[in-house]
């Protein structure tokens, strides 16, 4: 029993978790389905348990009122129950069915004109205010959104969403967002970068091949950090365009790198090409 407490405790602080909890060890979906399914657990025991009560309830007042009285009592709930049924199905006792019957008679057959059941017609009701309800809340008072809004909204909520992931992730950069840094992480994946695709035209230091020296003070196409996100990103006469092998945050990082070994002065540097631009 003990045990069984402790389960359930256990459950409990987990399911009733999300609702303070912000960083939880789970997912939300786990922690809202243990949530949920907490308390329908808790239900389920509420029930048996009031199942039980009731249960003792009835034996105690069996022992208070002794066996024949009991018998009667049990006698007289049975016969209020069933015409509790009968009032909710609209049925008519058998004796007064000779007031139903219809005129005319096909082969011996006749039919009996019964009532629409009470339960049919409350259910009915209950669709009509609905209706009017519905109506009301979506059309007259538009306090609710319709479908079609309600898709919208959600769609607005997603981008919105997405713009903000895509930013943080560093997706989204173009070469008028790109930020200039010397962050030691962002240099160093620029740093590979450039090893691996720009070393076999600019030089491993930079000092320049078949492409121009990018450590001097000279550029054909501008030294801001926006310039060179966009020279690598489009490309310009042979210098290749990157766009489609390298990610924004790539281009970004190796953009970085570029700005970072300016004025290093490799060793065999390329002569200028260019015109000189000031700092
Ligand atoms: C196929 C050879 C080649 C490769 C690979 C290459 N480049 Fe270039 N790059 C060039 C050439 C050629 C130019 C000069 C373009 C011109 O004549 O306008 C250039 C120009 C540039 C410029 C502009 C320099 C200035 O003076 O304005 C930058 C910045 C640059 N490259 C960076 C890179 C980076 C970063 C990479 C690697 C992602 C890279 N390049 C890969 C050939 C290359």
């Amino acid at each position: 029993m003990k045990l069984l407490r402790l389960i359930f405790l256990s459950l409990l602080v987990l399911g009733v978790q999300p609702a303070f909890a912000e960083d939880s060890l789970l997912s939300p979906e786990t922690m809202n389905y243990i949530g949920y399914g907490t308390i329908i657990v808790a239900l389920v025991a509420v029930i048996i348990a009031l199942f039980l009560v009731l249960k003792a309830v009835k034996l105690i007042t069996k022992a208070i009122l002794g066996p024949e009285e009991a018998a009667a009592v049990a006698e007289r709930k049975k016969a209020e129950s069933s015409e509790r049924w009968i009032k909710l199905l609209s049925l008519k006792p058998m004796s007064e069915e000779h007031t139903l019957i219809l005129e005319g008679e096909y082969d011996g057959i006749q039919e009996l004109d019964n009532p629409t059941p009470a339960w049919f017609m409350y259910l009915f009701y209950v669709t009509i205010a609905f209706g009017i309800g519905y109506l009301l809340i979506y059309h007259v008072f538009k306090t609710a959104p319709l479908q079609y809004d309600e898709y919208k909204n959600e769609v607005a909520i997603a981008a919105k969403e997405k713009a903000a992931l895509l930013a943080k992730t560093g997706a989204a950069v173009d070469e008028k967002t790109v930020k200039l840094t010397t962050d030691a992480a962002v240099l160093t994946s620029g740093k590979s970068i450039f090893t691996t695709r720009c070393s076999p035209c600019h030089g491993m230091d930079g000092q320049g091949v078949i492409g121009p020296n990018l450590t001097d003070d000279f550029w054909l196409h501008g030294n801001k950090i926006g310039d060179i996100f966009k020279t690598i990103k489009y490309g310009i006469n042979t210098m290749p365009s990157w766009e489609k092998l390298l990610s924004p945050k790539e281009i970004s990082d190796v953009s970085n790198y570029v700005k970072s070994i300016h004025g290093t002065n490799p060793a065999n540097p390329k002569a200028p090409q260019g015109v000189k631009v000031a700092d």
